[in-house]
């Protein structure tokens, strides 16, 4: 039975497409079969794929098309192909039908949060309902710039009173929206950068939590 990874928050812009992606190479990397879908009609994970096909890549993502409606039988049929270990999903920036589908499939649902009061607050919201739905969940500062880490750390308890918090975050740095661009993960793109430690950091934290109970 694959796990179901799906990246979520109603506040648009807070990294969930640009880690997702690094998720799934990192993921692929580490011995998983991965499978991404996207459920924004943006379609941003779906070519950061198509970029990636031009080229023969050693870690293997592969990205399976449907929608909210489509994603239980799609899973299903995930779940009986043996090769699929990790289903790693993308949602889009607000509260809509399919981000709902996609939460509620999910093993763990991962919220980015970038450091701000306002980003913070917000998160709430997804939280909350994550909450009342039982779907375990965990937040990552996302973007943080170098002068922004107390902020970070002053709004940590926040979010702690609410549910599970990396204990880390994700740099803000040009390798991630490079990467992006190439089809690649932070990993592929600069294996010994920050951004590829941090990712790689990250997917072992996220990878011990999945099946964990709330
Ligand atoms: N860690 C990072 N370092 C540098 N830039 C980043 C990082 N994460 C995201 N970005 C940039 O921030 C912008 C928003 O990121 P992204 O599209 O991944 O967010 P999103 O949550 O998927 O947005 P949406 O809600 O619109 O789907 C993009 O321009 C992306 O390149
Ligand atoms: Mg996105």
């Amino acid at each position: 039975m694959a796990r179901v990874l799906t990246l979520a928050t109603q506040k648009g812009g807070s990294g969930k497409t640009t880690l997702a992606a690094s998720l799934a190479v990192a993921a692929a990397q580490a011995g998983e079969g991965v499978v991404v879908i996207d459920l924004d009609r943006q379609g941003s994970l779906r070519a950061w794929t198509q970029r990636r096909e031009k080229e023969p890549r050693e870690a293997r993502v592969i990205y399976r098309a449907t929608d909210g409606d489509g994603l239980a039988s799609l899973l299903e049929k995930i779940h009986a192909h043996e090769p699929t270990t990790l289903a790693l999903i993308d949602t889009p920036g607000i509260a809509d039908e399919s981000a709902r589908y996609g939460m509620a499939a999910a093993d763990l649902t991962l919220l980015p949060v970038r450091p701000t009061v306002l980003d913070a607050d917000a998160v709430q919201a997804t939280a909350r309902e994550l909450s009342a739905a039982l779907v375990p969940f965990a937040f990552v500062f996302s973007q943080v710039q170098a002068n922004a880490a107390q902020r970070a750390e002053e709004l940590a308890p926040e979010l702690l009173l609410m549910g599970r918090l990396f204990p880390g975050w994700i740099g803000l740095r040009t390798d991630h929206q490079d990467a992006m661009l190439m089809g690649l993960g932070v990993t592929e793109y600069r294996p010994k950068g920050t951004a590829a430690d941090e990712v790689r950091a990250l997917w072992a934290w996220l990878n011990e939590r999945m099946g964990e109970p709330v």
